[in-house]
């Protein structure tokens, strides 16, 4: 995962001093670090509010997901029975209210313009707009530190994503992976270039805490679809609506850019993106969505529920984004 706002350090710092996380989150964290015994005493518990329900969630992904010097040993507690029932919860909960909310075309003419639908919905949200054409420098910076940048941790998600998929779609998914990777090329890695690209412009480390529950619900869809083998055909479905939109997002950034004058090392990773995930998006859904769904016809409805997850988790932080980054309360709540 990209490493803007993980922070794996602070984030037990916040609970253990601070007392900002709702209770569910704290005595998770609590137990994770005393062990398995005490990770019974979770039996029952339940989120407090969607911010708690989104810190648990995201610090049970991390068990599984996070490079282990962030987790520690508290990674052998995964598979714990209370932490596994406590994690179906909290996942069951947030499904129920995804699919509560009706997608806009549920049984299109083709998977493909289904697809290509959902991807137009919300291609550019207004939130880019502002970014490109109003942000100030200060506002740009605090909106890609939420953002975390068009596909963060993409590559992992990639990897896990292939497991177990029919060949005719993994060779898609490898390519995909391949470009994540530079291509061979390791100064081309697009998490080096993400490194590179938040030094350059001084990027803040954005505490779980202190960011918005909706701005944790994104980053938490990869981790429930990356620890849910049963989600695979979401998965291929979020993960492609990612590639189908991060093309136009990306050149609005570069526009904030080119009006504000950003340092030359704050590009590559927005630019790559932008020349090459509209060739991704094509690709993802001619050979690995369109496949899969004649492989399995069934994958069809489920991917393009998938895609529907993403959206839904794009437009709820993006509407409230620029208020959220931009002058007076907004500001001092993430600075
Ligand atoms: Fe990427
Ligand atoms: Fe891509």
């Amino acid at each position: 995962m990209h490493a803007v706002i993980t922070d794996g350090t602070s984030r037990i710092q916040d609970v253990m001093t601070g007392g900002q996380a709702a209770p569910l989150y704290p005595r998770l964290m609590g137990a994770l670090r005393a062990g398995e015994s005490a990770t019974a005493a979770l039996d029952q518990a339940d989120a407090h509010d969607p911010m708690d329900r989104f810190l648990s969630l995201l610090a049970i992904y991390d068990l599984s997901t996070a490079p282990l010097a962030e987790t520690g040993d508290g990674a052998r507690w995964a598979g714990a029975p209370a932490v596994v029932a406590l994690k179906q919860r909290l996942e069951s909960a947030w499904m129920a209210e995804l699919d509560a909310v009706p997608i806009p075309d549920p049984t299109p003419i083709t998977l493909e313009r289904g697809m290509r639908a959902l991807a137009a919905r919300d291609r550019l949200p207004r939130a880019y707009r502002w970014l490109a054409d109003e942000a100030d420098w200060t506002e740009v910076v605090q909106f890609l530190a939420i953002e975390g940048g068009p596909d963060g941790g993409f590559d992992d998600l990639v990897a896990v994503c292939q497991v177990g998929l029919p060949v005719v779609a993994k060779r898609e998914l490898a390519r995909n992976y391949w470009d994540e990777m530079g291509a061979g090329d390791g100064s081309r890695v697009h998490t080096t270039l993400h490194a590179s690209m938040a030094a350059a412009i001084d990027m803040p480390r954005i505490a779980r805490t202190q960011q918005p529950a909706a701005a944790l619900a994104r980053v938490a869809l990869g981790g429930l679809l990356a620890t849910n083998h049963w989600l695979q055909p979401e998965m291929v479905g979020a993960l492609g609506l990612i590639e189908l939109q991060a093309g136009p997002r990306c050149r609005m950034v570069l526009r904030a850019f080119d009006r504000l004058g950003a340092p030359r090392d704050a590009y590559p990773f927005y630019a790559e993106h932008a020349e090459v995930d509209p060739r991704h998006g094509r690709d993802w859904l001619h050979n690995a969505v369109l496949p899969l769904s004649a492989h399995h016809p069934e994958w069809a409805a489920r991917m393009l529920r998938g895609a529907w997850w993403r959206s839904q988790t794009n437009r709820a932080l993006f509407d409230i984004l620029p208020s959220l980054v931009s002058g007076g309360a907004g500001r001092a709540r993430v600075a």
